[in-house]
């Protein structure tokens, strides 16, 4: 079965050729990071610009370097939320045009289930089994049952983890997006240098505003007195706290869950601290701790075309064709 995915929802535009869910024929990916750096985050209206300039290109080079054309695909798999609106709309639209002119169902794809299921490509991925979600919209620990159903045990109640990176790093003056800058700073810095203390939070919700807040006071007071700081320091003490907080939980659930593998997905799951800490605190619970390699972590068409395959395999009962009403959600639960 040959499924062309469509990703658009924030600031990459891709086209990816999946075979069987498995086997990644090409996925291919425009970022518009270069763009978008000189405001410090990504501007909407740009973004869906930059889509439709770039996304029948990409379809072009996806399909050839795949090596097939549209009359070998079988279905399209496509990003219909979350996500910025008038980008999701640009890949959305794209799909029925191709599924009306060349009759090729769709199947819509929540983003996230995308990240969550980029694991499943490299690594054989047992259900049940608990997904930490982490990206630059959401902070998630959610539990898949064995068929495929997905369960939001918790997340966060206010700034989701890339986002607070994106934030510290914007008030450290260090570049964007922070995520990997903070993350190599990290190793250059002394974690113990600011003592941050761990929200008190229920159950498998996280709260992140409280840890970035102490960093940007930290450095707001240092500017006042006229003072400078050392980045790397602030890094390596949000960093460990971060990192700290996220596999705490997520161990958790999964021991409660008695599950025997913790999948990391979205952009933060290329973190290098997440993924040696967690992989290390999981190895001494008997837990298998797994991640994406590093093209599959962040936006990208192909994790939407094998959430499309898996979503065909355990349609749950739910009639999962689209029609050519099919619309893009901002927002939408997993
Ligand atoms: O999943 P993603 O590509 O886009 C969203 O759907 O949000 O995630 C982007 C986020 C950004 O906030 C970025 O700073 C963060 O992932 N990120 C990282 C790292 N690489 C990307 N955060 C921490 N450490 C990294 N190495
Ligand atoms: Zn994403």
């Amino acid at each position: 079965m040959i499924i062309l995915g469509i990703e658009s929802s924030c600031d990459e535009t891709s086209i990816a050729v999946v075979k069987d869910g498995k086997e990644i024929l090409s996925n291919n990916i425009s970022s518009q990071i270069d763009i978008h750096r000189e405001f410090g985050g990504v501007v909407p209206e740009i973004a869906s610009r930059q889509h439709i300039k770039n996304i029948a290109t990409i379809l072009d080079e996806s399909l050839k370097e795949a090596n097939i054309t549209l009359d070998d695909v079988d279905y399209i798999g496509v990003t219909y939320a979350p996500g910025l609106i008038g980008a999701l709309l640009v890949g959305v639209s794209f799909a029925k045009g191709l599924s009306y002119g060349h009759n090729i169902p769709i199947i819509p794809v929540h983003h996230i289930k995308g990240h969550i299921y980029a694991n499943f490509v490299e690594h054989n991925v047992e259900v049940p089994c608990i997904a930490l979600v982490v990206s630059g919209g959401h902070t998630n620990i959610i539990y898949i049952d064995e068929n495929h159903k997905f369960y939001n045990l918790g997340g966060t109640l206010d700034d989701a983890v890339g986002e607070s990176y994106d934030k510290v790093a914007r008030v450290m003056g260090i570049g964007y997006p922070g995520g990997p800058i903070v993350d190599k700073m990290y190793y250059e810095g002394d974690k113990n240098f600011l003592k941050i203390t761990e929200p008190k939070v229920d159950g498998y919700d996280f709260s992140f505003s409280g840890i970035k807040t102490a960093v940007i006071n930290h450095v707001n007071k240092m500017k006042m007195k006229g003072e400078t700081f050392k980045p790397e320091d602030l890094a390596a003490s949000f960093q460990g706290k971060v990192v700290e907080i996220l596999s705490k939980k997520v161990l958790k659930a999964a021991k409660e869950k008695n599950v025997k593998q913790i999948l990391i997905a979205g952009g933060v799951a290329a973190n290098s601290l997440l993924r040696s800490e967690l992989k290390a605190k999981g190895e001494k619970e008997g837990i298998e701790v797994i991640y994406p390699s590093m093209k599959l972590c962040t936006d990208n068409a192909a994790m939407i075309a094998v959430a499309a395959h898996y979503k065909y395999m355990y349609p749950n009962g739910k009639d999962i064709i689209a029609g050519l009403n099919l619309n893009g959600k901002a927002t939408l639960d997993i």
